[in-house]
């Protein structure tokens, strides 16, 4: 199947710098207290640099990532906080070139297609399929661009649990390995749809039983045949459509797409997220819920691949209804869903 666009890692990245006037005695005051904080902040995430060059240069970018959370928090204007987490030395560039990895391949869909969502009226106020015990725990896609692989198999899990009663954590690994015959690239990027048309064809393993690594490797096919998860097919939510996306995520989680490329999203914290960001899809999620904050903001409720240091322990909550078709970075321009 051909890809007509590759939309992973295009945008250029804006670092904003505060400008910084001192006398030289309290620059060297606070560069030395920035050296302390980076090596304190590499003590708490184990960072070891290769040599006393690469962290040097790994230290200015540190810097410049505290700059730029310290003014974003300082101006206290958005909805949303940021803070240093274990992406700090990483520039926004090389954070997305090794951690996002969805490809869009919305534009050879035919549209319509079936949504067995379509007639849903008045769906709840507000939901969390973490609390309905449909959501597992928050994983690491590490410096890999797998997102693809774990949106779907966060799906995945949902309606499995949904149709089955039991929660099972399920491979990433086996879509990276095994998933390899279309456009899904393991590290390199893959699509949602087509990681449920594996699934649907082979069905899934435990991720006991063929567990992440974060590298691609050689397809195991013994454990890949191990199912402990079958879908029989997959739907996508009709595009540019927050209502309709809507319906979906009332009754399953979803795998949505979105443009995770600024600088704000790679040191999102807490709060629900208004932007900045465009709507050039290039990382791929779970909308695992929604509702409305306590200040009447209402949001899409996210299931992240970054660990749990990011964000709202791993979680994202951004804002639902924005007025735009696409939804905030795109929300509702390309999501899908398995169906058994
Ligand atoms: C940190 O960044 C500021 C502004 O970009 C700069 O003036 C300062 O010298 C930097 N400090 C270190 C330790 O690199
Ligand atoms: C330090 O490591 C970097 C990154 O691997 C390399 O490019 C650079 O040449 C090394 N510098 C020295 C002095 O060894
Ligand atoms: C939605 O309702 C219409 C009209 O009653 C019906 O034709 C269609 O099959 C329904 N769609 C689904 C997915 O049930
Ligand atoms: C496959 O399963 C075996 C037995 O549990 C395990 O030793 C092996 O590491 C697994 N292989 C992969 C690629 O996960
Ligand atoms: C999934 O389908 C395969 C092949 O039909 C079957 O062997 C396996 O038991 C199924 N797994 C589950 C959990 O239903």
């Amino acid at each position: 199947m051909a890809l007509s666009s590759h939309l992973q890692c295009m945008c250029v990245a804006l670092f904003v710098f505060g400008i910084w006037v001192s006398q030289a005695t309290s620059r060297i005051i606070h560069e030395s207290s920035m050296s302390e904080n980076h090596e304190q902040w590499m003590t708490r995430h184990n960072k070891v640099y290769i040599n006393s060059s690469e962290k040097e240069r790994r230290r200015k970018i540190y810097n410049a990532s505290v700059e730029f959370i310290n003014s974003f928090n300082i101006k206290g204007d958005r909805k949303y906080k940021l803070s240093i987490n274990e992406f700090a030395d990483q520039t926004n560039e090389e954070f997305r070139a090794s951690r996002n990895g969805y490809k869009s391949g919305s534009a050879l869909r035919v549209y319509p297609t079936p949504f067995k969502y379509e007639n849903v009226t008045a769906p709840p106020a507000s939901m969390d399929w973490r609390t309905k015990g449909a959501v597992t725990p928050i994983k690491d896609q590490g410096q890999c661009g797998s997102c693809w692989a774990f949106s779907a198999v966060a799906a995945t899990e949902g309606i499995n649990q949904l149709t089955t009663g039991k929660l099972i954590s399920l491979s990433e690994q086996e879509l990276v390995d095994c998933d390899t015959s279309g456009v899904d690239k393991g590290c390199f990027g893959g699509e949602m749809e087509n990681a449920f048309q594996f699934i649907q064809n082979y069905g899934l393993a435990v991720e006991t039983l063929y567990p992440y690594k974060g590298v691609d490797g050689i397809c195991n096919t013994v454990n890949a045949s191990s199912n402990a998860a079958n879908i029989t097919g997959y739907e996508v939510v009709p595009v540019n459509s927050e209502e309709s996306l809507l319906k979906a995520v009332a009754n399953q989680p979803i795998s949505v797409s979105i443009d995770a490329s600024s600088n704000a999203f790679q040191f999102y914290s807490s709060g629900v997220f208004d932007g900045d960001c465009g709507t050039d899809l290039d990382h791929g999620v779970t909308a695992v819920g929604y509702g409305t904050s306590s200040d009447g903001t209402k949001y899409w409720l996210v299931k992240n691949s970054w660990g749990t240091s990011w964000g709202e322990d791993g979680f994202i909550r951004m804002q639902r209804d924005i007025g735009a078709v696409e939804g905030l970075c795109g929300i509702a321009m390309d999501s899908s869903f398995p169906i058994v």
